[in-house]
């Protein structure tokens, strides 16, 4: 063994302090554990202090009651298990779906539908790309317009009526994990989900609440607000509440770029 020259080898408490942490499995742990906590906290305690990770993008709101209802039925039925709705940067995604997701448009999604497989295409802005009569006849067989599709009949959707045992405390429990309803979207969620179906009823300002609200008979039978109905006018909204190329949207994606 050569004898190391007494200037370059570490100071001897150095030294003793390393061999006695080295040796001790206990100690060894419990610094590797103050390492790594330390690591965590400059991470993670910044995401206390600040209320929101996403920029807000104009346009974007909290979904209609209608669409929420819509929503929900989407996820009962599983069908995010064959589309997703993410469009990502690529260009052969962009030029078949349209401009790529904005973070925002997914904000007041509880669970988020951004998707782990396509099956079916993305339906991320498919809102405005069939008409209503398109929607239902696909959903109801859809063979009877896509001859070669392996999608599943939803026929029933146009059978059952909507039920909704209180719409108003879906809203108060989405509330609650930062989705911003006010007290008046909660008070009025029973009308504003029926008025936004039957173009009869008394919408009131469900418009001016919820901007870019789509009010119409989306299932093409107006005696009743079915399944159906939620459910088109939640894939009628998807896509349509940002537009991507208004100059607030271009300001945020020039800064998530840092162009
Ligand atoms: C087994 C997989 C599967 C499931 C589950 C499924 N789809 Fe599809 N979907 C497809 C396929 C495949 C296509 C492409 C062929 C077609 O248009 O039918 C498609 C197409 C679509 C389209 C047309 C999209 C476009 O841009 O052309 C819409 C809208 C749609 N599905 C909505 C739904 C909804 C809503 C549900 C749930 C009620 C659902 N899908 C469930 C497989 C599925």
């Amino acid at each position: 063994m050569s004898k190391t020259s007494p200037d370059s080898s570490p100071p001897k408490g150095v030294f003793e302090g390393h061999k006695k942490v080295e040796r001790n499995v206990t100690l060894l742990a419990a610094a590797t554990f103050v390492a790594v906590a330390i690591g965590g906290i400059v991470e993670i305690a910044p995401l206390f202090w600040i209320d929101n990770t996403i920029e807000k993008v104009e346009g974007m709101r909290p979904y209609t009651p209608l669409e929420q209802a819509g929503r929900d039925i989407y996820i009962r039925e599983g069908c995010y298990t064959c589309h997703s709705q993410m469009i990502r940067p690529f260009r052969d995604e962009v030029e078949r779906y349209g401009h790529y997701s904005l973070a925002a448009e997914s904000m007041y999604d509880h669970p988020f539908q951004w998707g782990s497989k396509r099956t079916g295409p993305d339906l991320a802005r498919v809102g405005g790309r069939y008409s209503d009569d398109w929607h239902v006849q696909h959903l109801k067989d859809p063979r009877s317009v896509v001859p070669q599709s392996i999608m599943p009949s939803y026929r029933f959707l146009a059978e059952t009526k909507l039920e909704i045992a209180d719409i108003s405390a879906n809203l108060v429990a989405l509330r609650r994990v930062g989705v911003p309803y006010t007290d008046l979207d909660i008070e009025q969620a029973g009308n504003d989900l029926m008025a936004q179906a039957d173009p009869d009823l008394d919408e009131g300002d469900l418009e001016e609440r919820y901007p870019k609200t789509q009010v119409r008979d989306f299932d093409g039978d107006p005696s009743r607000v079915t399944e159906m109905d939620a459910l088109i006018a939640y894939l009628q909204m998807l896509g349509t509440l940002i537009d991507v190329e208004s100059a607030a949207a271009q300001a945020e994606l020039a800064e998530e770029t840092g162009r």
